[in-house]
């Protein structure tokens, strides 16, 4: 899997220095680094959907978005994938500090379909701490569905506070806050095409 961190590790991606200038001007100045680029993100996503295309060949996916950060991990997964999968979305809330949660859930978005006896992928943007996940896996297999597993863009091992099976793992991050494609800090910088670091006078506000 790849791992984006400052140490020796098996694969780094490597940021353009068109990364930066896609992102827009009134957002360049808070920007610290792009950790992962856009093209680097599409490469990935396309593996992966690979991945899911052989492993559930000849079945039929429910892909449970977990709004709002995964909205575009959603829909550039689900437009590569080449059996049928259909799409449903909850919206939770983590209560917690601005960058760290709590593990205690909020149901604001319930699914619109009845997922039993259905194989589920929930889509994810990134698991930090897996409290958020955790409430939501169980939450869903509760419902019985056949199957249910996890793709996320990104990972941060090192917050990790429950050990979660995620079968689909986009990138190994370090323990950094990032923003963009879907991530935010305060509702800003979620439409980044890029994976980014914010300057710490950001988020000292
Ligand atoms: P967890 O419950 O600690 O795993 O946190 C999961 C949620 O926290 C994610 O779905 C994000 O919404 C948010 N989150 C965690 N880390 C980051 C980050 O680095 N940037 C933006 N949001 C994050």
């Amino acid at each position: 899997m790849p791992t984006v961190s400052g140490q020796s590790e098996p694969f780094v991606p490597g940021p353009s220095p068109s990364d930066l200038e896609q992102i827009p001007a009134v957002f360049r100045d808070d920007v610290e680094s792009v950790l992962i680029g856009a093209d680097d993100i599409h490469g990935r996503l396309d593996e992966l959907a690979a991945e899911v295309d052989h492993d559930y060949a000849g079945r039929e996916l429910l892909l449970i978005g977990v709004l709002k950060g995964a909205v575009f991990a959603m829909a550039d997964v689900a437009r590569r994938l080449t059996i049928p999968a259909s799409m449903d979305f909850m919206a939770v809330s983590s209560y917690g500090s601005a960058t760290s949660s709590s593990g205690v859930v909020r149901i604001l978005k319930d699914l619109d379909t009845d997922i039993e006896g259905r194989d589920v992928l929930i889509i994810e943007d990134i698991v930090d701490s897996g409290l958020t996940l955790d409430y939501l896996m169980k939450n869903l297999r509760s419902r019985r569905p056949a199957s249910v597993e996890v793709l996320s863009l990104l990972t941060k091992p090192a917050r990790r506070e429950i050990e979660l099976p995620i079968r689909y793992v986009g990138f190994e991050i370090p323990d950094v806050f990032v923003v963009g494609y879907g991530l935010d800090f305060g509702e800003r910088y979620r439409g980044l095409r890029s994976i980014a670091t914010l300057k710490p006078e950001v988020y000292a506000g």
